[in-house]
């Protein structure tokens, strides 16, 4: 039975190429314990006995590559992560930008938008920025190569810890925001008036092409190795005008990148030439 299927060393690596193949996601035999424990109750649920089955399962069925993308990325994210990113953003770029463009409406993309935190985050500040500037104007485009997980930031549906957090660091933004519901709570229509949302590939261009101010992709070139983080920064890189930002997350650098991008702040990445 499937309980007893077991990970053997051969099986695991075609794991991981495929897990590369289809996220450009790096893993290493260390993550045998982590496939497992995301991997098994699948091999149950489908009622498959070893995850060879589950393989050529993979491989000839579109609809199960989507279940294993959403089972071995990791999703995790919180509202106002990192909080100088948000200084920044909050102080300096939207005043700037707002400056600088009166007429414009400002291009945002959430790259690794996750359940929406970080998205929802973004939209707060714009509205709030709104208040003093009611002439503002902002689109933010929300994508995830996980369909599920976008579903979640479709819903903007949050509680537990995610909504602890916010309550500690923006309860004013938190009440203006947000309706208590059963279950937690749920976003207002005020703020995803001005999202879209799209399951995308960073390693691909993006369908259609658009051209953003700032795109957040944050907390996720740590996933992949040196070849497809570089990969991801051009792709990144053509989505992003000139005078454009590119806001990483607290544990990445492309210092040692040759990538066309300018440091600004720490994690704040201006475009260069193109
Ligand atoms: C740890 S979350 C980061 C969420 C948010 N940006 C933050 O910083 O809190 C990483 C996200 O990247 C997504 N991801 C992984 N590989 C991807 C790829 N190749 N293309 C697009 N998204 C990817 C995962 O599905 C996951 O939701």
């Amino acid at each position: 039975m499937s309980q007893a299927a077991t990970l053997t060393p051969e099986v695991l690596d075609t794991l991981i190429a495929l897990v590369r193949e289809h996220t450009g996601i790096a893993m290493t035999a260390r993550k045998s314990v982590l496939l497992e424990r995301r991997l098994q109750p699948r091999l149950q649920e489908l009622s498959l006995a070893s995850y060879q089955a589950y393989l050529e399962r993979v491989a000839s069925d579109r609809d199960e590559v989507s279940h294993f993308i959403d089972l071995v990325t990791t999703n995790d994210t919180l509202f106002f992560r990192t909080p100088q990113v948000w200084d920044y953003f909050r102080d300096r770029y939207l005043p700037a930008w707002a400056r600088a463009h009166p007429d414009a409406c400002l291009q945002i993309w959430s790259a690794a938008a996750a359940s929406g935190e970080e998205l929802y985050s973004i939209a707060m500040l714009c509205e709030q920025f709104r208040l003093q500037s009611p002439a503002f104007r902002y689109q933010i485009l929300a994508s995830d190569i996980s369909q599920q997980i976008l579903a979640a930031a479709r819903a903007g549906q949050y509680s537990g810890r995610s909504v602890e957090r916010i309550r500690l660091s923006h309860p004013e933004l938190l009440r203006k925001y947000f309706t208590a519901t059963p279950y937690g709570v749920q976003v207002d229509d005020a703020l995803r008036q001005h999202v879209s949302f799209a399951q995308h590939n960073l390693l691909e261009a993006l369908r259609p092409p658009r051209q953003f101010d700032v795109v957040f992709l944050r907390n996720v070139l740590i996933y992949f190795d040196a070849e497809h983080q570089e990969t991801v920064l051009r792709q990144a890189r053509k989505s992003l005008k000139d005078d454009g930002r590119l806001i990483l997350g607290e544990s990445e650098t492309i210092a040692r990148l040759g990538t066309g991008y300018q440091f600004e702040f720490p994690m704040i990445y201006k475009t260069g030439e193109a």
